[in-house]
């Protein structure tokens, strides 16, 4: 039979990895893209071959019309198992299957505790200087193969005979560590050669040992630093020589003098020794390791990408300061470190400073508060020495050099470079649009994004927090979620969420959990259940499922969802004790510099809010997961929830404590009774409005405020809050040179000077979340169903836009949607991959109507650009409740 000559299967993909080396699951699920330009084609079925052992099995023609995360269906694979698996695929009218895809090379990690042989050996030693472990070995002339399995107590880097193992940086990432700590697998066969061999490893603090939170707490994790690391040698012959850590490694003080990620790496090139990662006959005045008590099955395999080094970055120009002080300034607020290419001698220092923003001419360092930011590169004299911190990085734009070998203390072009790092996420997502500073804003979410997903998501990357606030990631999950292929490593880090997740439910505020407040503790958490920020429980897996189309985290972190929002049902709204610790609508404008928490907005309702909004969330999962009598069950609390919501608003629609904030949670997460949509946004129209169209909201009311207005017939309002450029808005940083999204709507304030709040970041990508409503309605690319496998199109022009458009790489492949506007003549194009369906709804009103895979164009007229209708007027005499 031929093979069907129209489409064709790429190189399926494993689970939420962007290479299938090192699984961690003995049951890895696929996915791949099917293409072609043939509209309308649907996969009917498909067939998965499995090499293993030089043998071939078959899944046999399975089907189905899936093509995301499938699932194994082979019996499961053991550790170290190397096998290839190649997929083809049938169409709903064809007889004659695909030709077959490349295949994918898919090998597991070590999935049992007792796979490992390593010990866990540290130097056990208070030393200042960071330690390098290392071991000489002997390798046969016949190897076939070699893997290093490795991880440490602290973060580390590997070297094998002088190369670099790897390119993953900060490894491993930040994790609970007392439940789960991350190993890789790496091929290190071409590092190997016959005779004698070394590995070296340098481990630093990092996250476990080093300075975690500004309460100056250091060893959150334990005092001992600690690496383990599993060489296996496989020979032609099949026998297998494993080289672990263990009594019989040894460690000296390597040249890191001390690094933190608060704080920065101070590094001295003479304290390199030439033979950490060589093999040498030197004098062996190296220390034997000590064993740490470990317990190894906390080990795990990762589930995303690694961090690593994504971009190098020239200054854009060098400043004087007005102290006198050499500044480079990088155009861009990015997080990374230095890199330094320099001559000079022996001894001789450079010191780096680093800061988001200059303010009265020198580097702003006040909002780091206690964290240094401070590296310092002592020379080994000699030749061009090339040098880059290992164990820190840093959030900034401006660099301070202090003691470059020049006359003037000027580097040269090409002497200092910034380097990017972020888990290396695969971007997926664009907007483009006709307004340069809305496009502007846009570019800065994505770098906010960037600069905050470093294993996990944190709230800053530059001052002593960088934690991963729950409720930060709540607000921002949505558009992650389209901009990068976040998946692997949000899931990932909701692991930790339930890991760390009291047995009564209570979901930490950060996670990991580390109680920065009670030295000595680890486990107790003070804090109270907060609204919107634990409910990253049940938000972000939910966003997960509906983004990427993954079920299985939905499954896995069920139990959770549910345990917290059981949790948060038991604070009652009405009760003052309840709402007094809650955050509520953190940092609107309105708040007071020193009391973010003092917004406009009420967190008795905001608590109310998000109890119904989690209620929803724990119903549709418990829906998508076929537990219909759970759903029942929830649905009904979430009644009564509502109408605990409803005393917060008259019965009309107005809130009792009127706020944009109020308005947008009650419309969004559809709290209110039909007849009191209309009303509640019209007098959000109206505070809009009366504000100047100023935005009013702060984290729980930025992500939704344009949907609520969108939703009621506001859309022109939405985009004039939108396209506001006086304070406070979105645009009004942009206009002020703002290169990531703020943490507050004035940071800088207009004099340039820095606010002078306590938490004053420039790299928070809570506020940044409105880029989800511009990827859905501005552009209009929205997933209707899971995974993006039905698409609503439903670009709604507005404001002074006349084209936009958006791409996402969706897990069945790329869509693209863009629009422009001449005159009264809109043109939509859209661009569907197989297998999925869009559902295009054109603004003129007409109906919606459904398409197939491939190239589609539409045209209408629009009426002149719609008016905001005239809100209800002001209402005198608030009740207040
Ligand atoms: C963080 C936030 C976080 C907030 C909650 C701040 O210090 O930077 O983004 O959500 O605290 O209290």
């Amino acid at each position: 039979m031929p093979a069907s000559p129209v489409v064709r299967v790429r190189t399926p993909t494993v689970e939420h990895l962007r290479d299938g080396l090192g699984l961690g699951t003995p049951r890895p699920r696929l996915s791949w893209l099917i293409e072609g330009d043939s509209p309308n084609w649907r996969q009917e079925s498909y067939e998965i071959e499995l090499e293993r052992d030089f043998s071939r099995s078959t899944s046999g023609q399975i089907r189905s019309d899936e093509s995301v995360l499938v699932p194994w269906p082979f019996p499961p694979l053991g550790s170290r198992e190397q096998v290839r698996a190649r997929v083809r695929v049938w169409g709903h009218d064809e007889t004659a299957p695909t030709e077959w895809s490349e295949p994918l090379q898919l090998e597991t990690g070590l999935l049992h505790a007792n796979d490992w042989s390593a010990l866990m050996v540290s130097p056990r030693a208070t030393t200042e200087r960071l330690p390098v472990f290392r071991r000489e070995f002997t390798v046969r002339d016949d190897l076939l193969q070699a893997r290093l399995y490795v991880t440490a107590l602290g973060v580390y880097e590997a070297e094998i005979n002088g190369e670099r193992v790897g390119d993953d940086v900060l490894a491993p990432e930040w994790t609970s560590y007392q439940h789960r700590l991350l190993y890789r697998t790496h091929d290190i066969t071409t590092h190997l050669r016959d005779g004698p061999n070394a590995i070296g490893v340098m481990v630093a603090d990092g996250w476990y040992r080093g300075r975690m939170g500004w309460t100056g707490r250091r060893e959150v994790y334990g005092q001992d630093l600690g690496l383990l690391a599993q060489l296996e040698l496989t020979y032609r012959d099949d026998s297998r020589e494993t080289i672990a850590t263990g009594a019989d490694w040894s460690w000296g003080l390597g040249p890191v003098i001390s690094s933190d990620l608060y704080d920065g790496e101070d590094y001295d090139a003479r304290l390199l020794r030439d033979d950490w990662s060589i093999a040498s006959d030197g004098p062996a005045d190296w220390a034997p390791a000590e064993v740490l008590p470990f317990d190894h099955s906390v080990l795990a395999a990762p589930e995303s990408p690694p961090v690593r080094r994504t971009e190098t970055i020239q200054p854009v120009r060098v400043i004087r300061s007005p102290a006198g002080r050499v500044l480079l300034d990088f155009g861009q607020n990015l997080v990374g470190r230095v890199q330094l290419t320099v001559a000079g001698p022996a001894g001789h220092r450079i010191e780096l400073r680093h800061a988001e923003v200059l303010e009265h001419g020198e580097l702003g360092t006040r909002p780091l508060r206690s964290a240094l930011a401070r590296d310092v590169y002592t020379l080994r004299g000699g030749d061009t020495e090339h040098w880059e911190p290992r164990f820190t990085v840093h959030g900034f734009r401006y660099v301070e050099i202090g003691g470059w070998p020049s006359k003037d203390g000027v580097p040269p072009v090409g002497a200092v470079r910034a380097v990017v790092c972020h888990t290396d996420m695969a971007a997926t997502g664009t907007f483009t649009c006709s307004d340069p500073l809305l496009q502007r804003l846009h570019d800065n979410v994505v770098w906010s994004m960037r600069g905050n997903f470093l294993g996990i998501p944190t709230d800053c990357p530059q001052r002593d927090e960088r934690l991963g606030w729950t409720g930060d990631i709540a607000a921002f999950a949505p558009t992650a979620g389209f901009l990068y292929d976040c998946a692997g490593m949000l899931s990932s880090w909701l692991r930790d969420l339930a890991a760390d997740q009291e047995p009564g439910g209570k979901v930490p505020i950060f996670v990991p959990w580390v109680d920065v407040w009670h030295p000595g503790r680890r486990d107790v958490q003070a804090e109270p259940l907060m609204a919107g920020w634990g409910d990253a429980a049940t938000i972000v897996p939910w966003t997960l499922y509906q983004r990427f189309g993954d079920a299985g985290v939905l499954e896995r972190q069920y139990s959770s969802a549910v345990a917290w929002t059981q949790a948060l049902l038991s604070l009652d709204p009405r009760d003052p004790r309840s709402s007094s610790h809650q955050f509520g609508d953190w940092l609107d404008p309105t708040a007071p510099p020193d009391r973010p928490g003092d917004g406009a907005t009420d967190p008795a309702l905001v608590l109310a809010a998000y109890q119904v909004r989690s209620l929803d969330m724990i119903a549709a999962m418990a829906n998508a997961l076929d537990r219909t009598r759970d759903a029942v069950k929830f649905q009904q609390l979430a009644k009564d929830r509502r109408a605990v919501f409803a005393e917060f608003f008259a019965s009309d629609g107005t809130a009792h404590r009127e706020s944009q904030t109020s308005y947008a949670l009650a419309l969004v997460f559809d709290l209110l009774a039909p007849n009191q949509r209309r009303t509640a946004g019209d007098r959000l129209a109206r505070l809009v409005l009366d504000s100047g169209h100023r935005i009013g909201t702060g984290f729980i009311g930025t992500p939704i405020i344009c949907d609520a207005l969108t939703s009621t017939g506001h859309l022109e309002a939405a985009y004039r809050l939108l396209q506001q450029t006086e304070s406070p808005s979105w645009l009004h940083p942009v206009t002020l040179g703002a290169t990531t999204v703020w943490e507050r709507w004035d940071s800088m304030l207009p004099d340039g000077t820095i606010n002078p709040g306590e938490m004053t970041s420039f790299n928070h990508y809570a506020l940044g979340s409105i880029a989800d409503w511009m990827h859905r309605t501005v552009a209009g690319l929205a997933p209707s169903a899971p995974g993006y496998r039905e698409v609503l199109v439903a670009p709604k022009p507005g404001g002074t836009l006349s084209s936009a458009g958006a791409t996402h790489r969706t897990p069945y492949g790329d869509v693209s949607v863009s629009w422009n506007l001449e005159g009264r003549l809109f043109t939509l194009c859209l661009k569907l991959p197989i297998g999925t369906t869009g559902w295009v709804a054109l603004p003129d009103g007409s109906a919606e109507r459904a398409v197939g895979s491939g190239i589609h164009v539409f045209t209408c007229l629009l009426e002149q650009p719609e008016q905001t209708r005239e809100p209800v007027p002001a209402v005198q005499d608030q009740t207040e409740r």
